[in-house]
């Protein structure tokens, strides 16, 4: 396993011009504020919601399951407390969640969402578990409550990233953790090829299976457009995790960022 707290450049840091101000947050097309971006981005998840599941495990050819569950294992010292309190932000349809409920020994494990279609579909797997429909931005919970928080391929699409963190940190506990899986930008031979997958044939796959235009090219540019490991360390860093680490999983095609507060 590869975990670094320094990771290089990724390829496309070359090409970004110098005195690029830092992107704020998840800009979907037609989005002015980070208000209109986060209300289209709950939109586009309702609008695929229904063929969300089938989707995720056809265009990772199943290999999603293997980051959750992978991703949930590497908590396994806090979910193995039977008081812990974890939360799993953007929870969609709530696979994250269930990937941690079965490392877990205790009940306290709350999903947030919000969409009302995702979360519908993550109740229907686990009615054990409890779901809260929620802007991940302004959580119902109160400051330090947390021991573990985690989000998988939800983060990426905060209207303000920094918000985001500020938010994580003040729900989770002194000494609590956090762990953003999501997508990266491979190098190399393997992202060459990656990238015309990502860019071409995905966004194609999944019009075609979704029946909706707009999410499958959504998700090239928005992971373009999300910061690299370096800066998202940094971020975290200035938010005031602290321990912050990248382990890439699949050659960088994903991977996981931790921080404790
Ligand atoms: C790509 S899905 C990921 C779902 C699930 N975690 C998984 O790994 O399959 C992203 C989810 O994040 C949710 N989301 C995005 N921004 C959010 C926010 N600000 N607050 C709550 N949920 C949000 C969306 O509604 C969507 O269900």
């Amino acid at each position: 396993m590869v975990t670094v707290s320094n990771p290089p450049n990724s390829p496309r840091s070359a090409k970004k011009p110098a005195g690029t101000p830092p992107v704020i947050g998840a800009a979907p097309v037609g989005s002015r504020d980070p208000e209109s971006a986060a209300r289209a981005v709950r939109e586009m998840f309702t609008s695929i919601a229904p063929r969300y599941d089938l989707l995720n495990h056809v265009l990772s050819f199943n290999v999603d399951r293997f980051w959750w569950r992978r991703t949930a294992r590497s908590f396994a010292q806090v979910l193995a407390r039977p008081d812990a309190r974890v939360l799993d932000l953007c929870c969609g349809t709530g696979d994250m969640t269930l990937a941690l409920h079965r490392k877990a020994a205790t009940p306290e494990i709350v999903g947030v969402d919000f969409s009302h279609a995702m979360l519908e579909r993550a109740s229907k797997k686990s009615s054990s578990l409890r779901w809260v429909e929620a802007d991940a931005l302004c959580l119902p919970f109160p400051a330090s409550h947390f021991d573990l928080v985690t989000s998988a391929f939800g983060f990426r699409n905060f209207a303000d990233y920094d918000a985001g963190l500020r938010e994580i940190l003040r729900v989770l506990r002194d000494g609590g953790e956090c762990g953003i899986l999501d997508f990266g930008e491979p190098r190399g031979v393997i992202g060459k090829l990656y990238r015309i997958y990502f860019q071409h044939v995905l966004p194609a796959l999944g019009t075609l299976i979704s029946g909706v235009k707009g999410p499958y090219a959504y998700l090239p540019a928005s992971v373009e457009r999300f910061p690299e490991p370096k800066e998202m360390l940094e971020r975290m860093r200035h938010a005031g995790f602290r321990e912050v680490s990248w382990t890439p999983y699949s050659f960088g095609i994903a991977g996981l960022f931790r921080g404790k507060k």
